[in-house]
């Protein structure tokens, strides 16, 4: 590819311009398939990112066995384990897809998401209510602490042990590639949880608020695929635990920033609280959580885009620079909740559509909901905010204001 084109892929990665890769995802989407100087394949157009996530010789699981790798001491119990289902390909990405969706989701538990609404409507009004008087950091005391409650007392994941689990996930997200070792701990740890309640062991604190512990209807429910294994439950757990909080935060956090920075969405927000709907698709649109899915490999020569993408290589999808696609998305730097709905690339698309797009659309709505009355009288302390160093998935670290 063009120099140029190398150029503006690395300085996306580069820490420095994580408050706005926008003008950069531009100047990419002008190659639409552009392979780097290491050989991947950097996707950016609509049209592309979207044929490739629908075709089955694009595959998702050249991860190598977190296992081999370990260097923290707790490789025991990571021997084996498989990789989630987000790093797998058909059939058994399928199958385990289908396990973990009978006690989350229709058709087999159709009301779980749903019924958390109240709970997650208590939850956020709580959080707002415990608001410091005049500064408050909005990712601190909401984006994060909304979501990692939910999906702990979703998962049945004790919210005591949430410093330990934090601080392994943060270190595990910072780069592009996994962080082994912060991964071994975090699989240490839920493989613990694991075989509690395969021993039928009491249910930890915090697997009751939310009517229902995952955990414990994945270790014991037995349909026509039968029961997963100890190193599945693990490491579909592991897949749970963080995609269901991590991306949730920068989605409140985008959203609330880009209230503050727009004040007439949130006079809208406020007077029509019904637009919340689109106002968080749009999010997911404009902004969204998940910039990129950075570990796809060709599986045979692929022809996308007039450039062939040859068997073996690394493909990188930038779902960032797809959903401002002026192609599918008349005017797309314009953040237009009103526009006409068109799909975007915000939750990922084909077979490994996000698994959580409902718990995440919900919690997002609900807690931007109660955090409106408090935007009305809170001003940005720091415009761009502080990012988190992570380019994949993307948000800011900190998103403090003052409040009047
Ligand atoms: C705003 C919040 C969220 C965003 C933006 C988001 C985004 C995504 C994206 C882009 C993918 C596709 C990954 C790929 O194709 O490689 C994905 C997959 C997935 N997400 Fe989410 N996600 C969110 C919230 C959640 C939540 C709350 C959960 C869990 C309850 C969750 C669980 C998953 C799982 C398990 C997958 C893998 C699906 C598969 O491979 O079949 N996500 N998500």
């Amino acid at each position: 590819m063009t120099t140029a084109v190398a150029s503006a892929f690395g300085a996306v990665l580069d820490p420095v311009n994580r408050h706005d890769p926008y003008p950069l995802l531009a100047s990419l989407r002008r190659t639409p398939v552009a392979v780097t100087q290491d050989g991947t394949y950097v996707v950016s157009t609509f049209d592309a990112i979207a044929a490739l996530l629908h075709d089955p010789r694009v595959s998702s699981s050249d991860i190598p066995d977190l296992a081999e790798k370990s260097s923290s001491g707790a490789t025991a119990d990571l021997v084996g384990l498989p990789p989630s289902f987000l790093r797998q390909d058909p059939p058994a990405h399928d199958r385990l897809r289908r396990l973990a969706t009978r006690p989350f989701g229709p058709p087999h538990t159709p009301h779980r998401v749903a019924d958390l609404e109240p709970t997650l409507t208590s939850l956020a009004g709580s959080l707002v209510a415990a608001f410091p008087p005049s500064t408050v950091d909005l990712v601190d005391h909401f984006a994060y602490p909304l979501p990692v409650q939910v999906i702990c007392s979703l998962l049945g994941v004790p919210m005591a042990d949430e410093p330990r689990f934090r601080a392994w996930i943060d270190a595990a997200l910072i780069s592009v590639e996994p962080n082994r070792a912060a991964l071994a701990d975090l699989a240490q740890y839920l493989g613990e949880l694991v075989d509690g309640r395969l021993a039928d062991v009491a249910t930890p604190d915090g697997a009751s608020a939310l009517g229902g512990d995952l955990l414990t209807a994945l270790a014991t429910d037995d349909g026509p695929d039968g029961r997963m294994s100890r190193s599945e439950l693990v490491s579909t757990a592991m897949l749970l635990l963080i995609a269901g909080h991590e991306t949730t935060v920068n989605l409140i956090a985008n959203s609330a920033l880009i209230l503050l920075r727009q004040p007439a969405w949130l006079e809208r927000l406020l007077a029509e609280p019904d637009i919340v709907v689109p106002f968080v698709e749009e999010v997911l649109r404009y902004d969204p959580p998940v910039q990129m899915l950075p570990w796809r490999t060709a599986l045979d020569d692929i022809p996308v885009a007039g450039t062939t993408i040859p068997a073996g290589a690394s493909i990188t999808l930038v779902l960032a620079a797809g959903n401002r696609d002026p192609q599918q998305f008349p005017d797309p730097d314009r953040f237009d909740p009103d526009r006409r709905p068109a799909p975007h690339l915000g939750f990922g698309d084909g077979i490994h559509y996000c698994f959580g797009a409902p718990l995440a659309r919900l919690e997002a709505q609900v807690a931007l909901t109660a955090l409106a009355p408090v935007l009305a009288r809170a001003r940005l302390l720091e415009d761009p905010p502080e990012y988190r160093l992570s380019a994949v998935l993307r948000g800011p670290r900190h998103l403090r204001v003052a409040l009047d």
